[in-house]
């Protein structure tokens, strides 16, 4: 079982011109395993995800995926090496149809895995999907525009998936058809980095938890653990609450 973690960050430091925004973030994530990145708002979450894709260049450490050493390269080329990511907030065309954004998630690839079997794939994931196949994209309300974004990130089956703040405002429903979607992919072999607001969710869905503050990790473990802390931290009907300074402000 000692085989090499499919992404592995070590030391790594972010930063936006003059903010520092990552600080020596080192941590890892299995083969077929899912991880939970959690903490308060601006911890450094979204940085994280930019940071493992490309889309943002570290300043210092070293970022392997699936062996090979990815700090450098861009982020066109990290895609192609397995790893997808589904940013925060809508990332649908909205001038194209449902159909049309799947397929073009799909161009380039369709040699590769077959492009008929990765859109049922996607509607497989998301029977809603499938029955506004040509609904405009921008029509669609938000919760339909995120299993979109997913559905298009998993049409074809990639190494790794990165997702950021999936489930952000939406109703409970449309949340469990998202984990559902997310469980799927993971049993179907992916490995899942899944930033999360609703922590007892992708709790049930992680086996691991990175907890980022102020662009540190500040804690990592197993999931269970997690969760045994965050229940005796929360507030029942009935109970005094705890004091807050126990807390530390939250998550992280
Ligand atoms: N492009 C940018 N330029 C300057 N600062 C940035 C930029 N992007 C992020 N930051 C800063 O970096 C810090 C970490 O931001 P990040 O978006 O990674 O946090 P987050 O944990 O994803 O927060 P949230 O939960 O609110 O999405 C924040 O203080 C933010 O203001
Ligand atoms: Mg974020």
């Amino acid at each position: 079982m000692s085989s090499a973690p499919l992404l592995e960050l070590s030391g790594v430091d972010l930063s936006y011109g003059p903010y520092r925004a990552l600080f020596g973030v080192s941590f890892t994530v299995s083969a077929r395993a899912a991880v939970a990145l959690v903490g308060s708002n601006g911890s450094g979450k979204t940085s994280v995800a930019r940071v493992v894709s490309g889309l943002v260049r570290a300043r210092a450490g070293s970022i392997r995926f699936d062996g090979r050493d990815v700090t450098r390269w861009p982020a066109w080329r990290i895609a192609r090496a397995g790893l997808v990511h589904v940013p925060e907030g809508r990332s649908v065309l909205g001038s194209l149809t449902v159909e049309e954004n799947l397929l073009l998630g799909l161009e380039g690839l369709a040699g590769r895995h077959g492009g008929a079997g990765a859109l049922e794939r996607a509607y497989s994931m998301f029977p809603r999907l499938s029955d506004r196949r040509r609904q405009l994209a921008g029509t669609l309300s938000g919760g339909e525009q995120r299993m979109l974004a997913l559905g298009r990130a998993v049409a074809v089956p990639e190494q790794l998936l990165v997702v950021d703040e999936l489930s952000l405002g939406l109703s409970p429903t449309v949340v469990d058809e998202i984990f559902s979607g997310l469980r799927e992919i993971l049993a179907s072999g992916t490995s899942l980095l899944v930033i999360e607001q609703h922590v007892e969710r992708v709790l049930a869905l992680a086996e691991r938890v990175v907890v980022l503050a102020h662009g540190r990790v500040a804690g990592e473990g197993p999931a269970g653990e997690l969760a045994g802390v965050l229940s005796s931290l929360r507030p029942s009907p009935g109970r005094p609450e705890p004091p807050t300074s126990a807390a530390g402000g939250g998550l992280a």
